[in-house]
């Protein structure tokens, strides 16, 4: 059964109206992503294997836990999901990053898989899968099928915006992924983009075309 988890946090909420604001500079953009990352990493990693080990405090020896090896792999969406990866990324020792290029064709919202890059070992992994918002449930079903094809068994998902149509989609196709999202908004407009929303969030990130 699909969990989907959205935060309700004061920090988060204050950050999602701070991006959603047309005025917000597109460095200023980045840092609340970034923040917002960082309020969402608790939730997002608290399904990590562990591993019980023993250490060594000033007084006396005690069993503590580790992430297990292989450490997850963060998949960002490109390339709206970059920041979101090298953010969680500096949060869990041993992550690494794999890559999946998937771009939205303005008109029709196909799906144009450009770029694959996955460590070899993906499928011993936990999976971390960012993209800032889960908008049509498109490029994140791709990206899904590619990861569970690969051997992953295991995939959260984490986004800033997701709209009810994209969550329906994703929980109904793949029932055993987490969502863990800062926020829900209204519904999808015609375009395929979220409203409310806060636009184009790799064009926001990276300070290219308005739309
Ligand atoms: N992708 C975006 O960047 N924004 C939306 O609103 C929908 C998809």
């Amino acid at each position: 059964m699909a969990t989907v988890s959205e935060s309700h946090n004061p920090l988060v909420l204050d950050r999602i109206t701070r991006l959603r604001d047309k005025a917000t500079s597109s460095r200023e953009f980045r840092q609340f992503v970034k923040e917002i990352t960082i309020l969402l990493a608790a939730d997002a990693t608290n399904e990590l294997p562990m591993v019980d080990i023993d250490v060594e405090t000033p007084l006396q020896v005690t069993t503590g836990q580790l992430v297990s090896q292989p450490g997850p792999c963060i998949v960002s969406i490109m390339r709206a999901g970059n920041v979101m990866a090298e953010t969680l990324r500096d949060l869990i020792s041993d992550a690494s990053i794999g890559f999946i290029g998937l771009a939205r064709q303005p008109v029709t919202l196909e799906i144009d898989d450009y770029y694959t890059n996955l460590p070899s070992d993906i499928q011993d992994r936990y999976c971390i899968v960012v993209d800032p918002m889960l908008a049509t449930g498109n490029s994140l079903s791709v990206a899904i099928k590619k990861l569970i094809d690969t051997g992953v068994s295991q995939i959260t998902v984490v986004n800033i915006l997701a709209c009810p149509e994209g969550i329906q989609r994703i929980t109904s196709e793949y029932p055993d992924v987490r969502i863990v999202v800062a926020k829900v908004d209204d519904k999808l407009n015609e375009k395929g983009y979220i409203l409310p929303g806060l636009g184009d969030a790799g064009d926001r990130i990276y300070g290219t075309d308005d739309h």
